[in-house]
C-alpha cells in the first residue's frame, strides 16, 4: 500500500478542538468523489456518496482528533505547564511535544531530573501530571511568551510517521489517523456504487465521543459504523486472556466496549461479510474504552451501530505500530460490510 496519505494524516497536528489539519488532508483527498461535502459548526467534515433510491443510508465515522495537551499555566522561569486529553501521567517523562504557539510551532521536552541526584524515594514516585513541566528552550516566562507560548496553547506529541520495513509502520495518533485513512480508501472506492453513504471526520471524539452525536443528528442514518484505530496489546507479560486483539490477525470487530454494544444485525453482516469474503478478523476481547459508534447509537430513536478497527500497539502513548496488511483488510472489511448490509 501507498504511505503517503497515512504519513501526511498521522503527522497532521490535531488535539481535540483543534482538528483543522487533519480535516483539510480528508478534504483534498475526498472533494472530488463526493457528490456533496460540507463541515459543520463543530468541525465535523462531511462527503456524501448519493446511492440508489430505497437503500439504508449508512454513516461511518472516523475521528480526526488525536490525544493531546492544553497549555494552562507558564511559569516564571518559562515553564509549561499541561492538562491532558487521553494520555496517563506515567508516559510522559522525557517525552518530545510540539505546540502550535501564535507565531509558529514550538518544540520541547517533558523536563526529568537527571538520575544523579534523585533520591531513592524520588525514583518509586508514581508520576503525577501536576509536577510535571514542559521545556521549550527558555529561561524566563518573558523568553517563553516573545517566542508565542501562551496559557491556553495546545499540543500534541512530536513524533514522525515511519516506515519501519516489512509492512509495519510506526507514527503517532494512529489512534484515530488508521481509521481516517480507512474511512477515506473506503469512501473512494464507493464511486459509481449504489450504496448510500455519509462518511464523517469528526471531531472532539478523544474527550467524550462529541462530534459524532451532533453529526449523527444531521445525517440521521439507518447504521452507524466507527472505524478505528484501537489497541493491540500482543506485548511480553501478557496473559492470552488479558490480551484485547493482536497486530496480522485482521480487523478488531466490537461486540461491546464501555460506550456500545454493537447492534446483532450490524455485527452478523460484519462477521459474514468477513467469512463470504474471507477476511481474517478478531474480537475485541476486553470491552473498555468507547468509540464514535457509542454516540451514534443513541442519536434520535436510536441507530443500529458497530465498531471496525484497525489494531495498533501503544495507543494514546507517543508512537504506534500497526501494520500495512492489518490496515488493507480493515478496507476491505468495511467495504463488505457496507455491501451486506446495503443489500
Ligand atoms: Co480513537
Amino acid at each position: 500500500m501507498d504511505l503517503t496519505l497515512l504519513k501526511k494524516l498521522s503527522n497532521a497536528y490535531g488535539p481535540p478542538g483543534y482538528e483543522d489539519e487533519a480535516r483539510e488532508i480528508l478534504k483534498a483527498e475526498l472533494e472530488g468523489f463526493a457528490d456533496e461535502m460540507r463541515v459543520d459548526s463543530l468541525g465535523n467534515i462531511l462527503f456524501t456518496h448519493r446511492g440508489e433510491k430505497g437503500r439504508p443510508l449508512i454513516m461511518l465515522a472516523a475521528h480526526t482528533d488525536e490525544v493531546g495537551f492544553l497549555v494552562r499555566h507558564i511559569e516564571d522561569m518559562g515553564y509549561l505547564r499541561l492538562h491532558s486529553w487521553g494520555v496517563v501521567p506515567n508516559l510522559l517523562p522525557g517525552q518530545r511535544l510540539i505546540f502550535r504557539g501564535k507565531k509558529g510551532d514550538l518544540k520541547g521536552v517533558i523536563g526529568t531530573k537527571p538520575p544523579h541526584i534523585m533520591s531513592e524515594e524520588e525514583r518509586k514516585k508514581p508520576v503525577v501530571l501536576d509536577d510535571l513541566f514542559v521545556d521549550i528552550g527558555t529561561c524566563t516566562r518573558e523568553e517563553a511568551e516573545t517566542r508565542g507560548a501562551y496559557e491556553g496553547m495546545t499540543g500534541v506529541f512530536d513524533v514522525d510517521f515511519l516506515d519501519l520495513g516489512g509492512g509495519y509502520v510506526r507514527g503517532k495518533a494512529l489512534d484515530d489517523r488508521a481509521g481516517c485513512y480507512v474511512m477515506a480508501e473506503v469512501f473512494k472506492s464507493l464511486k459509481g456504487s449504489p450504496f448510500s453513504v455519509v462518511a464523517v471526520g469528526t471531531v472532539q471524539e478523544e474527550v467524550g465521543l462529541r462530534g459524532s452525536r451532533t453529526a449523527a443528528y444531521q445525517v440521521d442514518p439507518d447504521y452507524g459504523l466507527a472505524i478505528e484505530g484501537t489497541f493491540a496489546v500482543d506485548m511480553p507479560g501478557m496473559a492470552p486472556h488479558m490480551v484485547p486483539a493482536s497486530l496480522r490477525k485482521g480487523p478488531v470487530v466490537t461486540i461491546a466496549d464501555a460506550s456500545v454494544i454493537a447492534h446483532p444485525k450490524v455485527l452478523k453482516a460484519i462477521t459474514e461479510a468477513a467469512e463470504e469474503r474471507k477476511i481474517p478478523y478478531q474480537f475485541k476481547k476486553i470491552p473498555s474504552g468507547g468509540t464514535d459508534a457509542g454516540s451514534i447509537h443513541l442519536t434520535k430513536g436510536g441507530v443500529p451501530s458497530g465498531t471496525i478497527a484497525v489494531p495498533c500497539r501503544y495507543i494514546h502513548g507517543p508512537a504506534s505500530i500497526t501494520t500495512t496488511e492489518d490496515i488493507e483488510n480493515t478496507v476491505r472489511l468495511v467495504k463488505a460490510f457496507i455491501e451486506r448490509i446495503s443489500a
